[in-house]
């Protein structure tokens, strides 16, 4: 075969917390799978590699929250996300994981030898320390309000709300999750990158595709919205970025100092990607180096948006300054998939679980991979719902491939005991269709090199519908009566067509292609004739709606609904303890009147039961003195005084807000006595 390559292709390292969903499948591997199965098929020599991502603060934390260990969580995961890859048909020559002795000691090698380099600095700063578990806090493990979006359940490095990257000393109020106390700065030592120093190759590599003077990729061939992030990163500058952490879990830090530390996560997981080819090239008698080193290997990186400046920036960097190690030659980012008209969210479980599907549907790895490509979130967000995956399997899958193939070979038997019949005479439509077989292979394979799986599939399945609409005008049921050659011409034809959609749906639907070739008793590029064919067997069937029903059904059940989609976020869980500590009582209004100083603010006073007290309150605008008096309401009375312009607030009166801001009490529902408990 010509043009044979070496290319290593890598899919984003999950990370072992959590199940897999249609959007990690849509994102990341389905394209890679695709991508790696058509290098293969062209006899390039790729190795496909991925793993668990098994380290970072979000696994122990949720250990934390589950009373279990990080070890625990990361076995578990491991298990289930290996188990579902391998049972939708995405084929890893290896498929590892970031916990294990052959990783550690791969990014600690890269450490130690960037370390001897000079490839870091050390910078001492002050980061949140917990007082009472004598630990520093990770940037998840502090919470507070985003100073952009004013939530305040934002945490250390990110606010889920308004979708900013923080960093921890930005948040306003900030509190440590472990303690719940306000954490306090701390000075500590990290070892960070500087990223700062790259910035001249990095832009020139980014926008050029050279490197040292060398063409060694080309930009064009780069989704824009890859080449837009990288731009505007290194546009807005790059800064020293830590690649250590004051952890226990993860990867030692292994040179002087680093007693107590780890790597960051984002440090040791894309390294992931090399361990896993150290592991493959060790089983299969293959030299690892040749896939990370030789520079006329290509380096592809899968990964879905949020993951672009790691790939295209960062990793880089680090290859770099390690110095033997090759740089990526693209890096096919995706975009977002949604569902049913919603993000998918794994908190309130708005999701489609990879396991939970090969569940349901049995056998139907192919159709779910069929559905996931035509909709791929290649250039912007994309849409999955079940009405559009049950349409586009029985519409175009049973009624288009599976219809056409079927007739194909039904009549082939019908009419000739299986076996292909001999071309005859051949008419311009004859020509044409036939001359459809060589372009429609050639622009799939053309799309596909260019990461375009969306069209390339569009364009497989048009050949099913130029067979299907060949057979429908040319009615050879009805030929057979008057014109028994020219039936065997179409025979031959619709025969070679279903060979060929055998071959190129090969990437996209393995399975079927596989049955395909087993009916047809084929396995080259032509079928002769004379050939034998097998009996049919149908390659889809129909979705009813009862299985749509019933996973919208299950959708909507198992999730959290949201009834208000401007509803705030919920907060992280608190223990039933925490939740004790707050003492809130019934209490009714005995006077009301204007704060003589601020226009929004009521100062009223207020029976607990306990005792009579004074609470400012904000809801001036919402309520008029007189109105209020005598109203039961809820007050939190064992909440530290605070001078409110001038006046001591003892307590605090419960608010419910609405959408637009307008406020209401918590009362109670009937008169209940004043000092009755809120619990
Ligand atoms: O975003 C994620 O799911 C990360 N676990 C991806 C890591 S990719 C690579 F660097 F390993
Ligand atoms: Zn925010």
């Amino acid at each position: 075969m010509k043009n044979q390559k070496r290319y290593t292709v890598t899919a984003a390292l999950p990370y072992a917390n959590g199940p897999l969903h249609l959007g990690h499948i849509a994102g990341c591997y389905l394209p890679a799978d695709i991508y790696v199965r058509y290098l293969k098929g062209k006899g390039n020599d790729a190795v496909f590699v991925c793993g668990s991502d098994e380290h970072g603060a979000a696994i122990t934390l949720r250990a934390k929250k589950e009373n279990t260990t990080p070890q625990h969580i990361v076995d578990t995961n491991h298990k289930i996300i290996k188990t579902a890859f391998e049972d939708f048909g995405i084929d890893f020559d290896v498929y590892h994981r970031t916990s294990s002795e052959l990783h550690h000691e791969t990014a600690s090698e890269m450490f130690k030898e960037m370390h001897e380099k000079g490839a870091f600095i050390e910078q001492t700063t002050e980061q949140f320390y917990d007082e009472e578990n004598k630990q520093f806090l990770a940037d998840r493990y502090i919470v507070g309000t985003c100073p952009k979006c004013s939530y305040d359940g934002a945490y250390g490095d990110q606010c889920e709300k308004c979708g900013s990257t923080l960093s921890p000393t930005e948040l306003i109020n900030p509190t440590s999750t472990i303690s719940g106390n306000s954490p306090i700065l701390k000075e500590t030592t990290h070892w960070f990158l500087p990223m700062n120093d790259h910035e001249k190759w990095l832009k020139e590599w980014i926008e050029t595709g050279k490197l040292e003077g060398e063409q060694q990729h080309d930009p064009a061939t780069w989704r824009k919205q890859v080449l837009g992030q990288c731009k505007s990163w290194i546009d807005n500058g790059l800064l020293p970025r830590s690649i250590t952490r004051d952890l226990d879990w993860g990867i030692k830090v292994p040179v002087e100092g680093g007693d107590g530390k780890v790597l960051y996560v984002w440090f040791d997981a894309p390294i992931g990607y090399i361990s896993a080819t150290k592991k493959w090239a060790a089983d299969n008698n293959k030299n690892w180096e040749d896939y990370w080193k030789n520079e006329e290997t290509e380096l592809v990186h899968f990964i879905g948006k949020d993951n672009i400046v790691f790939h295209a920036i960062i990793f880089p960097i680090i290859l770099k300054s390690q110095g033997d190690y090759i740089l990526p030659t693209n890096v096919p980012a995706n975009e977002f998939l949604n569902l049913e008209g919603d993000k998918i969210s794994t908190s309130r479980n708005w999701a489609v679980w990879l396991h939970e599907y090969l569940a349901d549907f049995p056998n139907k790895e192919d159709e779910l991979r069929y559905v996931l490509t035509a909709i791929a979130p290649e250039t912007k967000d994309s849409e999955f719902t079940w009405k559009d995956y049950q349409l586009r399997v029985n519409s175009e899958l049973v009624a288009i491939f599976g219809n056409f193939v079927n007739r194909s070979v039904v009549l082939t038997h019908k009419y000739y005991d299986g076996l292909v019949p001999a071309l005859g005479t051949l008419s311009d439509y004859d020509k044409e269709v036939i001359a459809a077989l060589t372009t429609t292979q050639e622009k799939v394979d053309d799309l596909l090199s260019k990461f375009k799986f969306r069209d390339a599939q569009t364009e497989a399945m048009n050949l099913a519908r130029i067979g299907n609409k060949y057979l429908a005008d040319t009615e050879p049921w009805k030929l057979i009566k008057t014109d028994e050659e020219r039936v065997k011409t179409i025979m031959n034809i619709a025969l070679q067509i279903s060979n060929t959609l055998s071959i190129v749906f090969e990437p996209f639907l393995p399975k079927i292609s596989e049955k395909l070739k087993r009916i047809l008793n084929s396995n080259s590029t032509e079928l002769a004739a004379g050939h034998q064919i097998n009996k049919a067997e149908l390659l889809f069937q129909k979705i009813e709606d009862e299985a749509i029903e019933a996973q919208v059904e299950k959708l909507k059940s198992t999730t959290v609904q949201q009834s208000n989609p401007k509803a705030k976020p919920m907060k992280d869980e608190i223990t039933f303890d925490e939740f004790t500590k707050m003492d809130i009582r019934v209490g009714t209004i005995l006077t009301a009147e204007k704060h003589p100083d601020a226009d929004k603010l009521l100062k009223m006073t207020v029976d607990t039961g306990i005792d009579v007290r004074t609470v400012v309150s904000g809801i001036a605008a919402h309520y008029k003195p007189e109105d209020i008096i005598g109203t039961q309401v809820s007050v939190l009375i064992n909440l530290a005084p605070r001078k409110i312009r001038g006046i001591e607030s003892q307590g605090m009166i419960l608010m419910a807000e609405n959408n637009e801001g307008s406020l209401a009490f918590v009362s109670p529902e009937k008169a209940i006595d004043n000092g009755g408990e809120v619990r």
